[in-house]
């Protein structure tokens, strides 16, 4: 039996727990009794591709098939294609779509990861196409952004959206006002295979540690140290934390920012 506390009987939904911070998240919650509903392309319980409106609801329908759920954990991200769809529409919708099923729960829990790269500057008009729900004015807006249309662009572009949009709703009645924590836990540079092109070129990786230093666990983490947060974040024992974006990044984002904004 496990000594973790908040686990034992509740079921979990893990999006992208095929690899990476999703499969040691789900390592995780597995070891401490909880049961959990993968959901990836492949190597999953449920097979979905999130970067689509049709992926999104096959996933919603075949978990309102699995029956009661009591966390929904967002992790399905990265890429090299259809990032803003992925990393911002899959999440919100993966989030939204389960809400109904989740607050059925005595101890409903929900968490989106993010990343650093959301700190970035952003277009922001993107941004806002995003936050209102404007999947096709998002893509061409970004696509028409010379500056901001690359991979990173459209990432850092999705990360900030998803945290916006977090601590836009988790106050409401809909989530905080049916007893739903959501949480965001925004990862820094860690070992997994969406972060290995950083890895394969030494003169990259320099780039990206000294750009970002993680002067707090090293470079690059683990993902078990973020799955860490998310499965607290997520148990039952997390009963006063909501709406934050909390940086699980070797210190990165402290580095970066400091303390401006308590001035
Ligand atoms: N690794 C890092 O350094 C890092 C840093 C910051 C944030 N993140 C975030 O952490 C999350 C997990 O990434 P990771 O590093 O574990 O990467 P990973 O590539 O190891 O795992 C991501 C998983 O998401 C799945 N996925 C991707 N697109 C999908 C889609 N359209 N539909 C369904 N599943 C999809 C992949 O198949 C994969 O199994 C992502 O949201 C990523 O943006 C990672």
């Amino acid at each position: 039996m496990s000594s973790h506390t908040g686990f034992a009987g509740r079921t979990y939904v893990v999006t992208g727990s095929a690899s990476g911070i999703g499969a040691a998240t789900t390592a995780l919650l597995r070891e401490r009794d909880a049961t959990v509903i993968g959901c990836d392309l492949c190597d999953a319980e449920i097979e979905a591709d999130l970067s689509t409106p049709d992926g999104r609801q096959s996933m919603i329908d075949q978990v309102n098939e699995y029956g009661p759920i009591d966390a929904v954990l967002a992790i399905a991200g990265g890429g090299k294609t259809g990032l803003l769809e992925t990393n911002y529409f899959g999440a919100v919708a993966t989030l939204q779509g389960l809400r109904p099923l989740l607050a059925r729960s005595p101890a409903p829990r929900a968490v989106a990861v993010s990343s650093t790269s959301s700190l970035a500057p952003a277009n922001e008009r993107v941004v806002q196409a995003c936050l209102d729900g404007d999947e096709p004015a998002a893509v061409a807006l970004l696509e028409a952004d010379p500056a901001m249309g690359g991979t990173a662009g459209a990432y850092g572009a999705a990360k900030r959206g998803l945290n916006r949009w977090v601590r836009r709703v988790a106050p409401t009645s809909e989530w905080a006002g049916t007893g739903i924590a959501l949480n965001v836990v925004a990862s820094g540079v860690v070992d997994t295979p969406a972060a290995s092109w950083i890895f394969a070129d030494e003169a990259v990786r320099n780039a990206v540690e000294t750009a970002a230093p993680q002067p707090f666990g090293g470079f690059p983490g683990r993902p078990e140290w973020v799955a860490e947060l998310i499965c607290w974040l997520s148990s039952a024992d997390n009963r006063f934390v909501t709406g934050q974006v909390i940086f699980a990044d070797g210190g990165a984002e402290v580095a970066a920012v400091g303390d401006r904004q308590w001035q």
